[in-house]
């Protein structure tokens, strides 16, 4: 089955056109084509997504990563359209939805809606990336957990089956990777902000203890939330100490150990609470997923409690941790059977507040 789908939720505009076989329960994926055209330049510009702004790119970009798309697949035959219908910024999805409309009537095909977080969940079923390659998914574990971390989440997720998801935990008000991005900008760091202060950190933990000392905001609360305004804060509140005393900007040193600390107590807090989950539920499995899911701390001490606790992590591969179309694809695969019913146009909303949002 070949599934081409739309990813543009946010500020990425992404189709991949992936084709499935299914031998007796193992999946196999070919990505045939597969392109993301970001906007980060407007974000570097602007410092951050405007909703608007990225609706006009994605008009824009859609019809000229669908020809790259089908020009480097080679003008396949299409079974499906798979597109996000949420949750995400609403009139990005429309644009995107819209589009796979157009593109179903068409190609006369079906469309498949796909919930944007559970492409982020499914994401790390793809054990490698190539191009052209036939690779085999891994098998989705039942009764797990996943740890979703991305610039608009931070969800701790209980899996009983495909499709069955309760949030266990999720930020009570700044996802993680709006955190890494807002504490970038204080330093007048580039958007975005996690690679940048990821790469600080690591210079950091390289240096040795700076003596430095952040919050770890909820660490011992007995849920599964998660806060990460208060070490915002608390890392705004040194800056201005900082700049206060010496009167000028603060040097490379200063956002060295700040960068690192930040990530140090923003990373422990997810990781106590993931652990946590993994304990309470008795789960073997967790399924790391979203942006942040390329953070190097993150990984490494996922790696670490992993092994401690006996659970097996997987994670995604670095080209598709961000936003993009392939997780779609995946998610649009496993369930190729809950198509829209076109003559119900009602069923296939934009939706910003979904089931998998809290
Ligand atoms: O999943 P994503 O591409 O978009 C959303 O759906 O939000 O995630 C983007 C977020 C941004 O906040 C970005 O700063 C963060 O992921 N990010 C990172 C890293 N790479 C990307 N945060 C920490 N460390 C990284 N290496
Ligand atoms: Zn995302």
């Amino acid at each position: 089955m070949r599934i081409l789908s739309i990813e543009t939720s946010c500020d990425d505009t992404a189709i991949s056109i992936v084709e499935f076989t299914d031998n007796s329960g193992k999946v196999t994926c070919k990505i045939l084509a597969d392109i993301v055209s970001s906007q980060t330049e407007l974000g570097v510009q602007y410092g951050g997504v405007f909703p608007a702004m990225a609706k006009g790119e994605h008009i824009k970009n859609l019809p000229i990563v669908y020809e790259q798309a089908t020009k480097i697949a080679g003008n396949p035959n299409i079974d499906a359209i798979a597109v996000t219908y949420g949750p995400g910024l609403e009139p990005c999805l429309w644009t995107g939805i819209t589009f796979a409309k157009e593109l179903a009537l068409k190609l006369d095909v079906p469309i498949i809606p796909v919930n944007h977080m559970e492409g982020h969940l499914l994401s790390s079923l793809l054990p490698e990336y190539e191009i052209n390659k036939e690779i085999v998914l891994r098998i989705f574990p039942e009764n797990s957990i996943s740890l979703l971390v991305s610039g608009g989440h931070t969800q701790l997720i209980k899996i009983n089956k495909l499709g069955s998801y309760e949030i266990i935990g999720s930020t009570l008000d700044d996802a993680v990777g709006e955190a890494f991005d807002k504490v970038a900008r204080m330093m007048d760091l580039p958007y975005p902000g996690g690679p940048q202060i990821s790469k600080l950190a690591e210079i950091g933990r390289s240096a040795g203890d700076s003596g430095l000392k952040f919050p770890r905001p909820m660490l011992h609360s007995k849920d599964y939330n998660f806060s990460f305004s208060g070490l915002k804060t608390a890392v705004l509140y040194h800056i201005r100490d900082l700049t206060a005393q010496v009167g000028n900007p603060i040097n490379d040193d200063d956002k060295i150990a700040i960068a690192r600390e930040f990530e140090d107590a923003g990373i422990e807090v997810i990781i106590k609470k993931t652990v946590n989950a993994i304990e309470e539920f008795g789960s073997g499995y967790l399924l790391l997923g979203g942006g942040v899911a390329a953070n190097k701390h993150l990984q490494n001490e996922l790696a670490r409690v992993s092994k401690e606790n006996n659970f097996e992590t997987y994670y995604p591969v670095r080209q598709i941790t961000g936003d993009n179309a392939l997780m779609i694809a995946i998610a649009g695969y496993f369930h190729k059977d809950e198509i829209w019913d076109k003559k119900n146009s009602d069923t296939l909303k934009a939706c910003g507040n979904l089931s998998l949002k809290a």
